[in-house]
């Protein structure tokens, strides 16, 4: 059930020179996070950057010409590659969501080079979204911390390890069938780990981030969670905003 009537043009600004809303989107693999941030754009008419998709095509790149994932000499050429090939149809492409391409996004990841690199990419995306659109909905690990620490709303959302690799083996099963439910939750620990205790742009939950648990809720029941903060977050703006004279310090949406 929709109990927030927003509209489109809520959201659109009404002078093009205003800051864009940056709306961050973190968390852990396959806590429901990307959907999340996907069902937000469309709602918010808002562009969308899966941040992950450019780590996974630097270790794809990498893993097709026969590089180590982890080895900074091995994945610069890859990197070379992407930095002048990024599009829409490459970060959607469905071979970066394979296990091998995953572990290895973790590994490339890690590398400090690779992370700046990608960096001015994702503010860019932030600051001046494709098309006519009143912000951006970025998701990843280190949104809220290190790519947009400005971002208007900050979420991140996170469930149960043993209920995440639940879901990611509903979705790699019939493509993989040799692969097991205890395979699943053992590489998505793996992964956990190295990408919450890496050294540079660990993942970590923003200080001023609203923490959404996804174990017990469903894609629609969490949307409609984020819709409600977003809404209380404005609103709380807007009468402070009132309070003290000022105006909206962005283009948010207008309840
Ligand atoms: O989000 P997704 O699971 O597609 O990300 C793949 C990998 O990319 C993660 O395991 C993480 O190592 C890396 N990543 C990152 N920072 C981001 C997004 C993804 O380090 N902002």
């Amino acid at each position: 059930m929709t109990v927030l009537n927003f509209r489109k043009t809520d959201f659109v600004p009404q002078d093009s020179s205003h800051k864009k809303v940056v709306i961050a989107v973190d968390g852990p693999a396959a806590s429901g996070k990307g959907t999340l941030a996907k069902k937000l754009a469309e709602r918010l008419g808002y562009a969308y950057l899966d941040t992950g998709a450019l780590y996974r095509a630097v270790a794809m790149a990498t893993l097709e010409i026969g590089g180590d994932p982890s080895k900074l000499q091995d994945v610069e050429p890859a990197l070379e590659i992407i930095k002048r090939n990024l599009t829409p149809e490459l970060l959607a492409n469905p071979s970066l969501r394979t296990p091998e391409v995953s572990e290895g996004a973790s590994k490339v990841a890690a590398i400090p080079e690779v992370r700046q690199a990608l960096l001015d990419y994702q503010r860019e995306f932030a600051a001046n979204p494709p098309g006519f659109v009143g912000g951006a909905v970025l998701d990843g690990r280190d949104i809220g911390t290190v790519v947009c620490p400005e971002a208007s709303i900050k979420f991140f959302v996170t469930a149960a390890p043993e209920e995440r690799a639940r879901r990611r083996f509903e979705e790699l099963k019939a493509t993989k069938p040799e692969l097991t439910y205890e395979k699943v939750l053992a590489d998505l620990k793996t992964r956990d780990m190295r990408d919450s205790t890496r050294a540079t742009a660990p993942t970590a939950v923003a200080e001023d981030a609203y923490t959404l648990d996804t174990t017990h809720l469903n894609p629609a029941q969490t949307l409609e969670e984020a819709i409600g903060v977003i809404r209380a977050s404005f609103l709380a703006e807007t009468n402070d905003n009132a309070r003290t004279g000022k105006t909206a310090k962005n283009n948010g949406p207008q309840p």
